[in-house]
């Protein structure tokens, strides 16, 4: 469907044209001398819309009433104009086949369902509207993320997902642990699913073959080490915190985009991030028209407008100084108190995004050091460190990134004040006593990168399948 009518003239160019589409009925009506049937292929947001006369082959599965939402289909027809005002082209059918029967209890039948009923039927809902739209423009966004960041010389390398070292030194690391066949007295088999025989049993006293380790937070320790061969690197895979919190921001499973950039200050890395962001951002609304239309219409309404805005125009930034006294000086109370030193919660950061700003993304620098990571770059006022976040509205936090620390020293240092056993980070200080060099770089949660270019509400709606505590079911 995508090779007929996702061209600029929408199918006008293959009139005349035998086809074949393969797909799920959307909807079916059933006239005495006609049948109109919309079929999806997910291959874009259009229909085809199928016309089927009493004298096309296999008709009798139309009569048999065999045909229904959901149903797998195979049509064969000739691509002719269309009277509808819905669609320039349509199929005139001359042969159908039923591929795959739909039961009567199919949940997602034409009428809205919510997105909440949605995240219970996880391995349907990709053939609605919204879902078939967000998993389309992700797509775009993951294909124009690596166009990015290839078409400036950056090198795409693989960080691990299991590893013995917390990036962000919160502790929200999930544990690895061995299954291993055999039984011992004392094991116990923990979970269900896990089959009760002699052959599978989880021995907690055992880890990662011995040791302890852990399933990564981010995969920037190790681009670190390749952006000190390779210069700029990026990764772009699977991250995971076990925060257990339950907002429609976090999940315990999340893909990270983390560019790290040798030779390069803050000022570089901020450029970078505004440069990425617009790119991907303009991509997706050039790419995902139909897509962007759909969700600007029926998810958030302006949403076009507000993206060719941040595709466009510049961004604000501000020191997380001259962010406090902003919120000293708002006329509006806040939960969370504000003083010099404490954390930004997201109602400043909404404060910040949306009212002072109004709705520009907001590039926050030069954070306390107390509350920021060990491997942050120290400025020289003693106080803060060389980090950015980069805040969007109803997000908030998209992007957090910083200077490295690429001083032996002054590292050494901030691992001894932080009390973090060094003798586990010497592959990193490593890197400082072998040809160091000035280097910075950030983080980017590509969820929530989704649910900004879709206006989705809900992060658990910007992945297929979301794992958030109490949800690994499918
Ligand atoms: O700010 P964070 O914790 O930074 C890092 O992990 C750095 N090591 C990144 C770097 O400099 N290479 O996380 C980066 C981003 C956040 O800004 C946010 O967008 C996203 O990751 N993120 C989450 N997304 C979904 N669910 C969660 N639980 C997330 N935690 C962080
Ligand atoms: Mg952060």
């Amino acid at each position: 469907i995508f090779d007929v009518k996702g061209g600029a003239d929408e199918g006008l160019d293959w009139l005349g044209q035998n086809v074949v589409v393969k797909g799920w009925v959307r909807t079916l009506r059933v006239q005495s001398s006609v049948t109109f049937m919309e079929v999806n292929d997910g291959s874009c947001f259009s229909n085809m819309q199928c016309v089927m006369s009493t004298d096309a082959e296999g008709y009798d599965q139309v009569e048999s009433g065999m045909i229904a939402t959901g149903a797998s289909v195979c049509v064969h027809g000739t691509i002719v104009g269309s009277q509808g005002s819905k669609q320039k082209v349509e199929l005139k059918v001359s042969k159908f086949n039923m591929v795959g029967r739909c039961d009567s209890s199919f949940p997602i039948q034409k009428k809205r369902v919510t997105r909440e009923f949605l995240r219970t039927k996880a391995h349907l809902r990709p053939r609605t509207n919204t879902f078939g739209a967000v998993a389309r423009v992700r797509n775009a966004l993951a294909y124009s993320t690596h166009k990015f960041f290839q078409e400036n010389g950056f090198v795409w390398i693989s960080s691990p997902i299991i590893t013995a070292s917390d990036c962000e030194g919160a502790g929200e690391q999930f544990c690895v642990t061995t299954l291993i066949p055999g039984t011992r007295e004392g094991s116990v088999t923990p979970l269900g699913s896990i089959p009760k025989t002699e052959d599978a049993l989880i021995d907690w006293s055992q880890d990662f073959f011995g040791k302890p380790a852990f399933l990564t937070v981010s995969g920037q320790l190790n681009a670190e080490t390749y952006a000190s061969a390779l210069s700029d690197v990026y990764t772009f895979g699977p991250t995971f915190r076990a925060e257990n919190s339950n907002t429609s921001r976090h999940l315990a499973e999340f893909w990270m985009i983390e560019p790290e950039l040798a030779f390069s200050d803050l000022d570089d890395d901020m450029a970078c991030a505004t440069a990425y962001l617009q790119y991907v951002v303009r991509y997706a609304l050039e790419n995902c028209k139909e897509d962007m239309e759909f969700l600007n219409t029926w998810i958030e309404k302006g949403i076009i407008d507000r993206l060719s805005d941040v595709a466009e125009k510049d961004f604000v930034q501000l020191t997380y100084t001259d962010a406090v006294e902003l919120l000293l000086r708002a006329k509006k109370q806040f939960e969370f108190p504000v003083k010099w030193g404490c954390d930004l919660q997201s109602e400043h950061e909404r404060y910040i995004t949306e009212v002072a700003f109004s709705g520009r993304p907001v590039i926050i620098r030069d954070y306390p050091k107390e509350i920021k990571a060990f491997y942050m770059r120290q400025n020289d006022d003693g106080k803060t460190v060389a980090a950015m976040d980069l805040l969007v509205p109803r997000v908030g936090e998209l992007i957090g990134g910083s200077q490295r620390e690429e001083r032996l020293d002054n590292l050494e240092l901030r691992l001894d004040e932080l009390k973090l056993n060094k003798e586990s980070y010497w592959w990193y200080l490593d890197l400082r006593r072998y040809g160091s060099v000035p280097h910075a770089g950030f983080g980017l949660g590509f969820e929530r990168l989704v649910q900004f270019a879709t206006g989705l509400d809900n992060i658990r709606d910007a992945i297929p399948f979301p794992r958030s505590p109490g949800s690994a079911e499918f």
